[in-house]
């Protein structure tokens, strides 16, 4: 069992620091340096990732971890040189070169032109009682982005970022400990980048600056040292690396790209018969109605209201046939019922499925139900278990699980007062029999372990259909098993700003499906608020309204008419962009590519990019500089380099540029590059209304090219290569541009359609879209 640390703030002993190199061994990939007990292990993975372990103690304990898929031995045989000098050993690879000082022992990486990154300062690594910690420089203008979902700005420089996932109720620019902890972040200079994976799952804390100017620091709970180097340079490839280490996204069921509409709660069936109707009726697209807690009878997770959903297998057939999907909301705290008929928590004490603390009782804890215990879901027993309850939702016919409250949020009683959080006993044990640890271990893994036994129950009860997952908690990889959302924000518009910020770096974390509460959970909008987030929140890959019990209602018509119509005019444009975003998750699912893009992503050697946290890309064609003041009708906008086309009015525009947009409240600022060729479907209500019988390429003038992805958008055949793939390209040659065509690639046979290829500003012609190859040609 890994030592037991413990206690949740840093002791003030001063740090035991790693001295000379006493002896070098090489096994295979894996170089070792002995300092005396300590040792330092450096393993090439891959030409651009390296894994570093220090122990203070000489033994690596047997860590498995469970982020990583793909363990050292996995990956392929890589050419490296290890050469050995007076004082140092330098392991060079095709991409980075690792100096090792022998005396002290210190660790320098240099770029192939030998520009210097994650470079140890003098303290190197060290530890002391309950800790290890690692000390790197930061270069001069460098950038620090990922870290999940921190609050604040963009760029997390001087910042101090905790890896402890909380109940962040009630954040706001200051809060550290987030829902989400992914230690895991990317350093950013012009021409150099490079990524660092934390891999540990205690308690963790990354401070960038803040206690020492120049330094960064990690430091974790756990008795060893365990990191990863990934060199990029561009965001692209550190984060291509890094899902290869912690995972891809699956690719999501096409409709749950569609509208959701939340809000807690929609107490009875009859409400939300209504919601779905006056969705159809105003004609505002929508495709997913998540249910909140409400629907349970007594907060009892896995039963419904026999009084308010007393009949919920026809409400969720009626809302089927009118296009929409049903996600109910699932909580990991199971209610303490002795003396109730409940079959939930009988079969888990039963089987002692429940964490209990070291002295062998039930822990306990309140949260909705009152009292509440808590499913170890570190077994796989536990997680089977609970993915097999599920299908008591799915048999009713729900498509998709929102995982709440998993970080794990839990009070001593009452429930409900953000000052009576506590946590489980860090010594509580968890894990399976042969791999038993305890909480402090194992506290980050709570979401991300629950999100993998509802994906896992669910790939087994609907077998061959994909679902839509949601979930408030996780750690490293949580996008092999969930969408995520930013838990309870305000219905402030300095949420609504930060949320372009949050998105992006977790976006930069690996996690490519996420949003925010648009409108603002906790609070109530004004029109005014609630029309600009749904601008933005077109963007959002997961657009979700939600709003928490007492506050005002926050559907798209609930702030009268023009808003109304703001709303359904940007939700349209959501579905008619369907065909380029869902090409965007099937660069998640295969590169990791963030869907949601700070401006950096894109231009990584233009340092202005680095501190833009209020503009956004959608991909590699569509940048947004939402509006996000109250009154305010223009804003600064910062093109980068390239050509430029305003959205609405075709202006044009070189960058680098800043510009002075106008915004009226029905405008959000929206630019589109030169040379993009963005697909565009019908308007559709609804997602599966009907297939892509008709697409319009909509492309603006410049070089470029685009590859359509589309596949059956509901089963896993994509995987064995039911998809396929169509690149258009265009050019100017003298008077003419050219506009190509591809053949279509791969065995999916898509709707029979009729393909509009508009040129924007010039003109359009159609064709019968036979998946042949053909060239467009347009005079100027
Ligand atoms: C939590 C969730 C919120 C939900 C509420 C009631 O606060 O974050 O989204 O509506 O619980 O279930």
């Amino acid at each position: 069992m890994p030592q037991y640390f413990g206690q949740l703030h840093t002791s003030e002993q001063p740090w035991s620091i790693l001295g000379a190199v006493q002896s070098i061994q090489q096994n295979q990939r894996r170089i070792l340096f002995k300092c005396g007990d300590p040792c330092l292990a450096i393993s090439v993975l891959a030409p651009n990732l390296i894994r570093v372990r220090m122990t203070p103690t000489g033994q690596f304990l047997p860590h498995r971890s469970w982020a990583v898929t793909q363990g050292d031995e996995e990956w392929p045989t890589v050419p490296f040189e290890v050469r050995e000098t007076v004082d140092a050993v330098e392991i060079q690879t095709e991409q980075l070169r690792v100096l090792v000082n022998q005396n002290p022992c210190r660790i320098q990486c240099f770029d192939k032109s030998g520009q210097p990154f994650a470079q140890d300062t003098d303290q190197a690594m060290g530890w002391r009682t309950g800790a290890t910690a690692g000390w790197k420089q930061i270069e001069a203008d460098e950038h620090f982005y990922g870290f999940g979902e921190p609050t604040g700005l963009l760029d997390q420089l001087s910042k101090v970022r905790t890896n402890w996932t909380s109940d962040a109720i009630d954040f706001g620019i200051l809060t550290d400990s987030m829902y989400h902890a992914i230690p895991f972040f990317m350093a950013l200079r012009p021409g150099v980048g490079y990524g660092v994976f934390f891999n540990t799952t205690f308690w963790s804390r990354f401070d960038l600056g803040a206690e020492q100017p120049g330094v960064w620091r990690m430091e974790t709970q756990a008795s060893e040292l365990d990191y990863y180097i990934i060199y990029g340079p561009e965001p692209a490839k550190i984060l291509d690396t890094y899902t290869q280490l912690t995972g891809r996204m699956p690719m999501p069921p096409r409709w749950s790209l569609g509208y959701h509409q939340c809000r807690w709660s929609y107490e009875s069936q009859d409400i939300i018969r209504k919601l779905a109707s006056e969705f159809r009726q105003r004609q505002i697209p929508c495709d997913v109605i998540h249910f909140d807690i409400d629907y349970m009878n007594g907060y009892r997770i896995f039963t419904w209201s026999p009084k308010r959903f007393a009949n919920p297998k026809e409400l969720v057939d009626d809302l089927k046939q009118n296009g929409f999907k049903v996600v109910p909301i699932s909580e990991p705290g199971v209610k303490y019922d002795p003396e109730a008929d409940y079959q939930v928590f009988d079969e888990g004490l039963k089987n002692d499925y429940f964490i209990r603390k070291t002295n062998g009782q039930l822990f306990h804890g309140y949260v909705w139900p009152d009292k509440a215990v808590f499913p170890d879901f570190m077994r796989s027993e536990v997680r089977d278990w609970w993915g097999n309850l599920q299908k008591s939702l799915t048999d009713i016919g729900v498509a998709g699980i929102w995982n709440d409250m998993n970080e794990p949020a839990l009070d001593d009683r009452p429930f409900g007062d953000p000052g009576n959080k506590i946590t489980f006993p860090l010594d509580a044990p968890q894990g399976p029999a042969d791999e038993k640890t305890n909480h402090a271990e194992t506290h980050n893994l709570y979401g991300l372990m629950m999100a993998q036994a509802s994906y896992q129950g669910m790939e087994k009860s609907r077998p061959g259909e994909r679902a839509f997952f949601l979930s408030r908690a996780g750690y490293a990889g949580i996008q092999r098993w969930s969408a995520v959302w930013t838990g309870d924000n305000q219905s402030l518009w300095e949420h609504m700003e930060m949320s372009i910020p949050m998105l992006c770096n977790l976006g930069l974390s690996g996690v490519a499906f996420v949003g925010t509460d648009i409108g603002g959970f906790a609070g109530n909008a004004t029109a005014e608020l609630f029309a600009r987030w749904m601008q933005l929140g077109m963007l959002y890959p997961f657009m979700r309204g939600h709003s928490a019990l007492t506050t005002a209602q926050h559907e798209p018509w609930a702030f009268g008419d023009q808003v109304e119509k703001i709303c359904r005019e940007y939700i349209e444009l959501r579905y008619q962009l369907l065909p380029y975003t869902y090409t965007l998750f099937w660069e998640a699912t295969t590169t990791g590519a963030p869907i949601l893009r700070p401006l950096l992503y894109h231009f990584p050697n233009d340092p202005k990019t680095f501190t833009i946290a209020d503009q956004i890309m959608l991909g590699p064609s569509l940048l947004a500089a939402p509006i996000y003041r109250p009154g305010v009708e223009h804003r600064a906008v910062y093109l980068p380099e390239g050509r430029w086309y305003d959205w609405w009015s075709d202006e044009v525009f070189e960058g680098p540029i800043a510009i002075l947009a106008h915004a009226p409240l029905e405008r959000m600022p929206l630019y589109v590059r030169a040379g993009s060729i963005i697909p565009m479907a019908p308007v559709m209500q609804y997602v599966d209304e009907r297939p892509l019988d008709a697409l319009t390429l909509r492309i603006w003038r410049g070089t470029g090219q685009f590859t359509l992805y589309e596949d059956d958008g509901h089963t896993f055949e994509y995987k064995t290569g039911a998809f396929c793939t169509t690149t258009y390209q265009v050019r100017s040659e003298g008077q003419q541009i050219i506009v190509e065509i591809g053949s279509r690639e791969g065995s999916f046979l898509p709707a029979g359609r009729e393909t509009i290829v508009e040129l924007v500003g010039i003109g359009e012609q159609r064709f019968v879209d036979r998946g042949t190859a053909q060239q467009l040609t347009f005079s100027i």
